[in-house]
């Protein structure tokens, strides 16, 4: 058992976003209801061989059927915030003309509901899933996608501006960059570490653009983006490690925050990259460098960085997660530490934090102890962080319920609610209970 540390003297502060997450193709379901339009998460995971259980998100948590009941859940953990996405083949089947107001009607019921418990809606407009006939055109490939997107972003901010606390533009752009089109274990399943450059500075563009367009039309919404970052640690002290892991953190981390926070490219990552084919037009960067009232972080472990043959692999003092990832909330102290020194920081919210752990339910209870002791982990080190000054407004879990884990299929369970996906029944873990109890206890400052 890991002690939690009550010796920390700064508490959170009585205004805390207390919150939990999700994403649209990774619960909603009603894949071909309501005039949704396919998006290129369908077209992958009906593709043969591409999710290792087989699965897709046809059903996946069927929220859209059952968000009320889900919004209840959310309500009962006493949290003030939830994260979601908005699915954008639902409201736009195919990406550009024509809008879909089925689709737009499920969020305002969601909207709706999360109002009527009192409960802060986080929306994020892009949580990987391209329309399809976007992608047809050739996806973030195309330039014109990036302005498909802006337009997409300034309708519903329009809409819904109003009604949401936050927008976040992006959802960890990396994964779609790097995964979807650089390793091809994402949607659309490309592998090209030249595209997924083009596409990391496409998805950034059309952030710069998206920003501008909801400016307009939503001057009472937070508007950002929400990057996924680690730390890098070299596995020795040896002049190799060490530069690996430099660039390993100029890839991942800068490349993003020096585009959005410097108008530039890490010239170290630059030098790495496949940059052959790059196409940056004249004023990219002044459109990518918009003021953004956020910056949402996703953390989840660190990356150990060796140049040997096989690599060193770390110690991993706090076990590892059911995904293989360490567990290292020091990592999350260390990253916000070098955030804060090296970029003027919007307000900065942990926008997921989460571990996978293979859940059984044991009489209608999951005991999920690891997830309790990582979360209470996490939570000490942002209370470190926000010891030293730095303006950490908010924590969401990942996730509110167990779901569609992208290529791992539905085998990999985040949530703090279990889901049965042959009942769709819900059932709290024990670490839905904790999270409550935390909750309340540190709600108000001491
Ligand atoms: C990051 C992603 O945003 C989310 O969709 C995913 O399920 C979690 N990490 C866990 O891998």
């Amino acid at each position: 058992m890991i002690m939690h540390n009550d010796d920390l003297d700064t508490n959170f502060p009585a205004t805390f976003t207390w919150g939990v997450a999700t994403s649209a193709y990774q619960i909603e379901g009603a894949a071909a209801i309501d005039g949704r339009g396919p998006s290129i998460w369908d077209t992958f995971s009906h593709t043969e061989g591409k999710i290792t259980d087989g699965s897709n998100g046809d059903v996946a948590c069927d929220h859209y059927h059952r968000y009320a009941e889900d919004v209840e859940l959310i309500a009962n953990l006493g949290v003030n915030a939830y994260r979601f996405s908005m699915s954008w083949s639902r409201v736009q089947p195919t990406g550009s003309g024509a809008w879909n107001e089925a689709g737009f009607d499920f969020y305002a019921r969601l909207l709706d509901a999360l109002a009527t418990k009192g409960l802060d809606a986080h929306l994020t407009l892009y949580h990987w899933d391209l329309p399809q006939a976007l992608q047809d055109e050739g996806g973030w490939l195309n330039r014109a996608t990036c302005y498909h997107f802006a337009a997409y972003a300034a309708e519903v901010a329009r809409r819904f501006g109003h009604r949401v606390t936050s927008i976040a533009t992006h959802n960890e752009p990396w994964c779609t960059a790097v995964l979807g089109h650089g390793t091809g274990q994402f949607a659309p399943g490309m592998a090209d570490p030249a595209a997924a450059v083009q596409v990391s500075h496409h998805l950034l563009l059309s952030h710069g653009l998206a920003m501008q367009a909801m400016r307009a039309v939503a001057p009472s919404a937070m508007l950002g983006i929400v990057l996924n970052q680690w730390t890098a640690t070299p596995a020795t002290d040896s002049a190799r490690d060490r530069d690996l892991a430099e660039l390993e953190y100029a890839r991942s981390v800068q490349w993003y925050m020096d585009a959005i926070f410097k108008g530039r490219y890490p010239a170290l990552a630059l030098k790495h990259v496949d940059a052959s084919a790059l196409s940056i037009f004249e004023n990219d960067f002044k459109e990518i460098q918009q003021p953004i009232d956020f910056l949402g972080v996703n953390y989840y472990t660190r990356a150990f960085v060796s140049g040997e043959t096989p690599p060193r692999k770390p110690e991993c003092k706090l076990g590892v997660n059911d995904m293989g990832w360490e567990t290292y909330p020091q990592g999350l102290t260390e990253l916000l530490v070098g955030l804060h020194r090296e970029y003027p920081l919007p307000p900065v919210y942990i926008t997921e934090n989460g571990m996978a752990v293979a859940d059984k339910l044991d009489g209608g209870k999951v005991h999920d102890q690891p997830r309790i002791e990582y979360v209470q982990l996490h939570l000490d080190a942002l209370r470190a962080v926000i010891a030293q000054g730095i303006d950490v407004r908010g924590y969401f879990y990942w996730s509110l319920l167990d779901n569609f884990e992208w290529n791992s299929g539905y085998a990999k369970r985040f949530g703090m609610v279990y889901v049965d996906y042959a009942t769709q029944q819900r059932s709290l873990k024990d670490s839905a209970l904790w999270y409550r109890d935390f909750i309340a206890t540190h709600k108000a400052s001491h």
